[in-house]
């Protein structure tokens, strides 16, 4: 995969093409949809939240749906089409943005800026990047969240080597976001994953006030 940001962009540009998008579930994850509507637990809206790298908008489009205002980012063109296709053009409630979610610039100039947002959906996306940008994902996350904010992930935490999708460590990735600063309320193996998706972590964790 290439790595600058738009070879990587034309990578998965390609890749929704040419239709070798494999992780595409057709509706949200899951476990992060009966979280998010039955779970006592479950962040609450109103609130601005990220769903980064959200490919064909499912989840943006269910946090919308239940009263967040959500933005769903992803720096693939043909993944912002579909989104738009399927959930319709951004509106209050529902906004596509197309930007490199490292880019601190180009996300502060749409409003996203530090401290601005109440949440972060992640499905993978955290998997899709490459490892040595992890660090950068969470410090970007961190940079965006207030105080407080929190973090709803359904992390694949599977063993297998290359990628992507690149799989994770359960103890590692545990110790990689609680040194990013953020604070745990829940890290547990999924409930409900799809059959191929064995492996999943379920994760709600937040900054501190
Ligand atoms: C495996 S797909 C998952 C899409 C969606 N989350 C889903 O589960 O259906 C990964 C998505 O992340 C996007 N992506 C990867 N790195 C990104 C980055 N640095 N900034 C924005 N989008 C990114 C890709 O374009 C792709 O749409």
């Amino acid at each position: 995969m290439a790595s600058g940001c738009s070879g990587a962009a034309a990578f998965w540009d390609q890749r929704y093409r040419d239709g070798s998008d494999g992780w595409e579930l057709g509706r949200p994850a899951p476990p992060l949809q009966r979280f998010l509507q039955a779970d006592p637990h479950a962040p609450q809206p109103p609130g601005l939240v990220l769903v980064p790298g959200c490919g064909r908008g499912h989840e943006a489009a269910l946090l919308a749906a239940g009263g967040f205002q959500a933005v769903g980012l992803d720096f693939s063109t043909e993944a912002l089409a579909e989104a738009r296709r399927l959930h319709g053009d951004s509106r209050a409630q529902l906004r596509w943005l197309q930007a490199d979610l490292l880019d601190r610039q180009a996300l502060g100039a749409q409003g996203l800026g530090a401290g601005s947002l109440s949440g972060v959906l992640e499905h993978t996306c955290f998997c899709a990047i490459d490892p040595s940008q992890r660090d950068a994902y969470l410090a970007q996350l961190h940079h965006l969240l207030k105080p407080g904010g929190w973090l709803l992930g359904l992390f694949w935490c599977h063993r297998r080597q290359g990628g992507p999708p690149y799989g994770s460590d359960p103890q590692q990735l545990h110790q990689q976001l609680s040194g990013a600063g953020f604070v745990p309320e829940l890290w547990e193996p999924a409930q409900g994953s799809l059959q191929s998706r064995e492996d999943e972590w379920l994760a709600l964790w937040r900054l501190a006030p």
